[in-house]
């Protein structure tokens, strides 16, 4: 059985008051409503993880991820965060390679493998985000965009690196755009990405990898989305800065 997770990416959003109201605020609709074995993660800015992170100690389901991290160990790195930095306020996961860093930020293939092997080195769990721009939608090159992705960060971890690693696809056309993909394009692209994995790992470490979809997921369409065989959760953006649109998300498993 695979691990299935909604994880929420606040992006740049909320004071530090709004973000410990807001997971204080889903820790108790988790505690209260949520039935079952769905792992939740927030994943609030940078300087509000230690105390959001206190805040939800007590609770077993949820757990706290970064949205970035350094390549870099340690050092003259002005700005920048590590990965033994977030293990030590408690962070379990790290968004890795998310397209608005890969965009604004200009992260490539390379930076984004040397952070998933400074993240696992640490034993945080990467959460490595791939998607396709409209463009390579529209010229049917997505499954060839998104395996190269793959292929360029991912490919050189080995079998016990990989084995933690979880993979989110976010298409770029349905982030914050109010289109989403259809539960038909969800599917058939995490499929695609499991089989890439088995080639890349052995089939039993592709087959337990949990594979989430992001792109204007809400509380409306994430039952659907969370039907299908190959998707094993969600990295939501907008709806998890709403406590009661988070909680329904992660109750639609
Ligand atoms: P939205 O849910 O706002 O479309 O954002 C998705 C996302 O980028 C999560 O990382």
């Amino acid at each position: 059985m695979r691990k299935r997770i909604v994880a929420g990416n606040w992006k740049m959003n909320k004071t530090y008051e709004e973000a410990l109201t807001l997971v204080s605020e889903i820790d108790n609709m988790v505690k209260d409503e949520v039935n079952g074995d769905v792992t939740v993660i927030v994943a609030p800015p940078f300087p509000f993880l230690q105390s959001v992170g206190k805040l939800t100690q007590g609770n077993d389901r949820m757990h706290l991820a970064a949205q970035n991290v350094s390549e870099h160990e340690s050092g003259a790195y002005t700005g920048e965060v590590s990965a033994a930095m977030l293990k030590s306020v408690g962070v379990q996961y790290v968004i890795i390679g998310h397209s608005e860093r890969r965009m604004y930020h200009h992260e490539d293939a390379q930076s984004l493998y040397k952070k998933l092997k400074t993240a696992i080195a640490q034993g945080i769990t990467p959460i490595f985000c791939c998607g396709e721009p409209l463009e390579e939608r529209d010229a049917d090159r997505h499954f060839d965009y998104v395996d190269k992705q793959l292929h360029d960060s991912l490919s050189y971890l080995s079998n016990e690196e990989f084995d933690n690693v979880v993979v989110a696809y976010e298409p770029i056309w349905a982030i914050g755009t109010g289109r989403t993909a259809s539960s038909q394009q969800a599917q058939e692209m995490h499929a695609y990405i499991r089989e890439q994995l088995s080639r890349m790992f052995d089939a039993e470490a592709a087959f337990k990898c949990s594979i989430l979809y992001g792109g204007s997921c809400n509380p409306g369409n994430a039952k659907e989305l969370f039907s299908q065989p190959d998707v094993d959760g969600g990295l939501i953006g907008g709806a998890s800065l709403k406590s009661r649109d988070f909680t329904d998300i992660i109750k639609s498993f």
